[in-house]
């Protein structure tokens, strides 16, 4: 080798010791097709530590029982698991008040219930609102659907050619027209980071309120509600190192008192009568829990907030950064290849197109090689067609991602270029 030759490994290292912290999921020692599992789809699902997993396992071994119903020694143990989980999610997100944290299924539930509660009560035509070309079809289409029904106008705030917000753009649309602007924190498809605290002074000054998506910020950044000023923030458990099922809408006080339910049945009634009236809610956050919620699941999403905080966002941040850039600096040397999303303001997404090669078929050779990415339209249609693609490529990075995982990636992507070109 000449003297010249540099080693294109950046002197970096995880702020975190990462091969204990690997050692922490059992997933990441299995293997696929024969070769060590390399999973780059965590913007799609993280893994889950085994801490989680226990938390999941107790729970159906030791004390499975419904919720806020029985007297028995299990109903009251479930019920203080459940309910102090919700404390855990107010710290997690800095929020006032644990009765601000409402759990769903997911994100998608959590948008649908503002949707259906706070939407339904205080759109109407003549009103706006602002989404944003960046958003997730699960941002999209509840307004969608409630636009059909009451009426008022969607529009959609641009981005430039790297994939960032269009603040000018979104300075104009807001107007006294503007009633709710529902924006992602991060980008799914592309990992554009969006000004959230800006854009919530923005539409503040206009009286409008504003909703964030944050699937794709919670696990990569702090949280803070009170500083961003979010009028509502959603996110989903699996995403961040937790179990499928569970999610957590936050909403101001004040808002989600006003606010009716949008379920009925059982947990969130005060008193049920036949009589015209009759029938009284509970409180907030209960009165939009209807039904036995999935106790296990929020318990464990509760552990794996835990698990965040004992090796720090802010430290599983910057890692994953790292681990975008050394990513990006190795597939931008491939010939053709065409990095989609170049926002100065990025969390660990890398998506791209290879000329003459499909994204899907690139996605299933590449997967017989070991190595996990997404394909497809990433449920953000819109967007990619923006761009004038229908699908493309998608690596996305978590806590315990290697450069050696990176690298691996990187020369299956070469390898698999070849085969289809
Ligand atoms: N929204 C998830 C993703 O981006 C499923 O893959």
């Amino acid at each position: 080798m000449p003297d010249t030759a540099i080693d294109v490994r950046p002197a970096v290292q995880a702020p975190f010791d990462l091969k204990a912290l690997r050692d922490e999921f059992p997933i990441l020692a299995r293997e696929v097709h024969g070769k060590p599992l390399v999973y780059l789809d965590n913007a799609a699902t993280s893994q889950t530590p085994s801490r989680v997993i226990d938390v999941f396992n107790h729970y159906y071994t030791r004390y499975n029982a419904n919720i806020h119903r029985g007297l028995h020694t299990l109903a009251d143990e479930a019920t203080a698991a459940f309910e102090g989980t919700r404390a855990r999610v107010q710290a997690f997100l800095n929020a006032e008040d644990s009765r601000q944290v409402i759990f769903t299924r997911g994100t998608t539930e959590a948008i649908n219930l503002v949707a259906q509660s706070w939407g339904r009560q205080n759109l109407s035509a003549g009103d706006e609102v602002l989404i944003s070309m960046l958003e997730h079809h699960s941002n999209i289409v509840p307004w969608q659907l409630l636009a059909a029904e009451r009426g008022f106008t969607l529009k959609v705030i641009p981005v430039d050619e790297r994939g960032a917000l269009d603040i000018r753009a979104y300075r104009a649309l807001l107007s006294e027209r503007t009633k709710l602007v529902a924006v992602n924190h991060v980008s799914n498809a592309l990992g554009t980071i969006n000004p959230i605290k800006e854009m919530a002074r923005l539409a503040h000054q206009q009286g409008a309120l504003i909703l964030v998506d944050g699937a794709q910020a919670a696990p990569h950044q702090k949280i803070d509600v009170q500083d961003l000023d979010a009028d509502f923030y959603a996110f989903s458990g699996h995403k961040v190192y937790g179990p499928t099922g569970a999610g957590v809408l936050y909403g101001k006080k004040a808002l989600l008192d006003s606010m009716p339910p949008w379920q009925g049945g059982g947990e969130m009634i005060k008193t049920v009568s036949f009589e015209p009236s009759g029938t009284t809610f509970a409180e907030t956050p209960h009165k939009f829990e209807a039904g036995t919620p999935a106790i296990a699941e929020v318990i464990a999403m509760g552990e794996a907030l835990g698990w965040v905080e004992s090796v720090g966002i802010e430290a599983i941040g910057q890692w994953e950064s790292a681990l975008l850039a050394h990513a990006t600096e190795r597939v931008s040397q491939i010939d053709g290849l065409n990095i989609i999303g170049t926002a100065p303001n990025k969390a660990g997404v890398l998506s791209f197109v290879v000329d003459g090669a499909h994204s899907q078929d690139i996605g299933l050779l590449i997967d017989q090689l070991g190595v996990a990415i997404r394909t497809g339209h990433h449920c953000a249609q819109p967007l990619l067609h923006h761009f004038g693609v229908e699908a493309t490529c998608r690596a996305s990075f978590a806590a315990y991602n290697t450069l050696e995982e990176v690298d691996t990636f990187v020369a299956a992507l070469e390898r698999v270029i070849k085969m289809v070109r």
